[in-house]
């Protein structure tokens, strides 16, 4: 049987991974600044996430949500712990996408409404409402575009008002840093116009936290630089280290219903214990605190390439703009660098999402890398 061919693919195969490094079959060691897209929070192959995953395996890896699994409450109560979210309340799914569908769902529930107001470059996930709040046409079917979804451009005070005052808006979902769309943040004062607009016109507002999440941006989550407390929350990447997990935030002034929602894999006991062995070394390796001191290491780096126009981001989510299109270069940092790094829509802009176990070698190491790589495509 074929393959369904839906992924243009980089002639690479991985077979094994340590740390922030990764293996092909050829034993071709490879620098992960991509983190297979911002998944890998704590290092592949982790001693401690190895052992707890193991663990619970010979325990019981699976069981469904018709019974207690206590796990869940564990996780709960270390993301609250971590995150200070305390107000809120976790229900566990097992992708990004899949947590939008439902905060967007629980939204539509809470406020009785169904328009949701998404911003210009999102990008939300595959799924029906989600990939609806997503500002790519050419992922969407007819029967995505049934959802009723307006975008606006980031701080546009006025157009915001003036749609969510329509009344019939249920949510206003957003990426404090945006992942796909190329690392454009709405302004400090745009956000708590969201927050505010929100909350008096029986919106609610969502942060999708599926990236820029647990701990990737020096915050737990990217929208704690600022002071809102977003009604729902979204998450997934970072938070399973590569174990399929996600979930939603929902504030406890949400009420739930049993049935509202449901999933049959969702906060499985490996899942919750992948979530769990992260949050673990996430606390005890300080690593929300080395993401923030190494992205300004980064930072600092990267303003003495003359050919890196703009730089984006925070934490270890981070874009180099330079005044090409980058994906020649990429080709050039895996191929003969043997750097794995990401693209965005912004087709000028290299990602970086490195694990965010990263030290300043591997750092000093890329930006070597990169100058023989900018030198050899003649940039
Ligand atoms: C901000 C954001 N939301 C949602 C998603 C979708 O997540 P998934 O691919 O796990 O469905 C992504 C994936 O890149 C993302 O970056």
């Amino acid at each position: 049987m074929k393959l369904f061919d839906v992924y243009p693919l980089y002639d690479v195969t991985p077979t094994h991974a340590k740390d922030v490094y990764v293996y092909d079959e050829k034993g071709i060691e490879y620098l992960d600044f991509y983190g297979g897209h911002a998944v890998i929070s704590i290092g592949h192959g982790h001693n401690h996430y190895k052992e707890r995953l193991t663990k619970q395996l010979n325990y019981i890896g699976f069981y469904s949500n018709a019974v207690k699994n206590p796990l869940q409450q564990e996780l709960a109560n270390a993301i609250g712990e971590q995150s200070s979210c305390h107000n809120y309340q976790l229900f566990l799914c097992s992708s990004g996408a899949e947590a939008n569908e439902n905060a967007l769902k629980l939204a539509s529930f809470v406020t009785g409404k169904k328009r949701i107001i998404a911003f210009n470059h999102s990008f939300h996930g595959r799924t029906s409402a989600a990939v609806a709040a997503t500002d790519n046409l050419a992922i969407n079917a007819p029967l995505n575009l049934q959802q009723e979804v307006t975008f606006l451009p980031f701080n546009d005070e006025k157009l915001l008002e003036a749609e969510i005052k329509k009344g019939d808006v249920c949510a206003v979902i957003f990426e404090a840093i945006q992942g796909v769309g190329g690392l454009d943040e709405p302004s400090e004062k745009f956000i708590y116009t969201m927050d505010r607009l929100c909350k008096i016109n029986n919106a609610c507002l969502i942060a999708d936290e599926v990236q820029a999440g647990f701990s990737r941006t020096g915050t737990f989550f990217s929208y704690q630089k600022y002071r809102i407390e977003p009604d729902i929350i979204s998450m997934a990447k970072g938070m399973g280290n590569g174990f399929p997990i996600g979930g939603v935030l929902a504030h406890s002034s949400i009420k739930s219903k049993h049935g509202m929602l449901g999933t049959t894999f969702g906060g499985n006991h490996l899942a919750c214990s992948a979530s769990l062995a992260v949050l673990d070394v996430l606390k005890k390796e300080d690593l929300q605190e080395h993401a923030k001191e190494l992205g300004d290491y980064f930072i600092e780096y990267a303003k003495n390439i003359p050919s890196v126009k703009k730089i984006k981001g925070r934490g270890l989510m981070l874009g180099l703009e330079f005044d090409f299109q980058v994906s020649t270069l990429r080709k050039e940092l895996i191929y003969n660098q043997h750097i794995f790094t990401g693209g965005s829509s912004n087709k000028n802009l290299l990602r970086i999402l490195p694990p965010l176990t990263v030290q300043k070698k591997h750092i000093d190491l890329f930006f070597q890398k990169l100058e023989k790589a900018l030198k050899a495509i003649n940039a």
